[in-house]
């Protein structure tokens, strides 16, 4: 089957960067949003991102082509004729199920639905639809437009032509997709967050300060962003979620939410988005950690 039109679900950070890359790719994208504010918003993020790139020389044609290319609606109906709808959505289970549920009699029959999910399981989210094999998991990194990988992820249901098309569909985005298989956290995940929590548990610990482990792991082994920056990154809220799932999955210690997360969750310290987490970010261009 051929993709032509790209459905997003969500135009937060990820849903926009989705909608971005699958736009500069050539495809025509209609990104879905419960109000129009959301879309104005993650459509500034993408003029914005564009204008970067454009400048560094590494979009081939100008942002406004690709601009052109993307359309936003809050209209449901309006991703009927799509052959493909990522779903980029708030990590709450009931409220994918529910969409997933209304959008299965809306959108054509044999189209595919995929999840950008980072840990709920795909097998569970296709239950909420009539069409298992046509379900899959496309999990792309923050942030979407820089970051080479996505995680193609099948369950046992998954039909192979579905999945082969998916696989396809990831690379014409520019991206190197890895195969792998519905368990939660997939492979990314698996491995990086009992690393993040370590992390996290050093601290706890009194190993070292915030600044000392991060720049020990950037120094020391090359990493691109620091254990502590890249947790304020991902968001504070969305890796405790995502350590209840983990947790609840494998009954691993390592998956476990060390007690400084979830105090900084109840604090509403979410990093960088809410301007505190492991750093202070009151001013942006020159982060404080935090005495915690
Ligand atoms: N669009 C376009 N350009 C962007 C951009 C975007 N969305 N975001 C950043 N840039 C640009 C910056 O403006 C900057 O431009 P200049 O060189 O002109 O200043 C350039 O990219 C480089 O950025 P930075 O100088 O800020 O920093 P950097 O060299 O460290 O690169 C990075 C940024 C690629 C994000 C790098 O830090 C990195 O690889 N970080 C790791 C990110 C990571 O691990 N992501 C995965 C998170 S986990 C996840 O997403 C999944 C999950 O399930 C939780």
């Amino acid at each position: 089957m051929e993709i032509k039109k790209v459905g997003v679900l969500g135009c937060g950070l990820m849903g926009s960067g989705i909608a971005q890359v699958a736009g500069t790719a050539g495809f025509d994208v209609t990104v879905l949003e419960v109000e129009q504010k959301y879309l104005d918003k993650g459509f500034a993020g993408i003029e914005k991102s564009l204008a970067k790139l454009a400048e560094k020389g590494t979009l081939k044609e100008s942002p406004e082509a690709v601009r052109g290319r993307l359309k936003g609606s809050t209209k449901q109906e309006e991703l009927a004729d799509c052959d493909i709808v990522i779903e980029a959505v708030i990590e709450n289970l009931q409220e994918k199920k529910k969409m997933y549920g209304t959008l299965d009699a809306i959108i054509k029959k044999d189209a595919i639905f995929a999840s950008n999910t980072s840990s709920i399981s795909i097998t569970e989210l296709m239950t909420a639809t009539r069409r298992p094999e046509r379900f899959i998991g496309l999990h792309f990194f923050n942030p979407v437009p820089l970051m080479k990988l996505v995680e193609v992820v099948r369950t046992i249901a998954t039909a192979d032509n579905v999945y082969e098309t998916a696989y396809e569909f990831s690379r014409k985005l520019g991206k190197v997709p890895v195969r792998t298989s519905d368990k939660t956290g997939f492979i990314v995940n698996r491995l990086l967050v009992p690393y993040l929590l370590d992390a996290i548990r050093a601290y706890e610990e009194g190993v070292g300060s915030i600044e000392d482990i991060d720049n020990a792991m950037k120094l020391g082994c090359g990493y691109p962003m620091r254990p502590f920056t890249l947790l304020d990154f991902v968001g504070l809220d969305t890796t405790y979620y995502i350590t209840h799932v983990m947790y609840d999955e494998f009954k691993e210690q390592r998956f476990a939410s060390p007690p400084l997360l979830k105090r900084l969750v109840m604090a509403g310290w979410y990093g960088r988005k809410s301007g505190k987490g492991f750093y202070d970010y009151s001013d942006p261009n020159s982060p404080k950690a935090n005495r915690l």
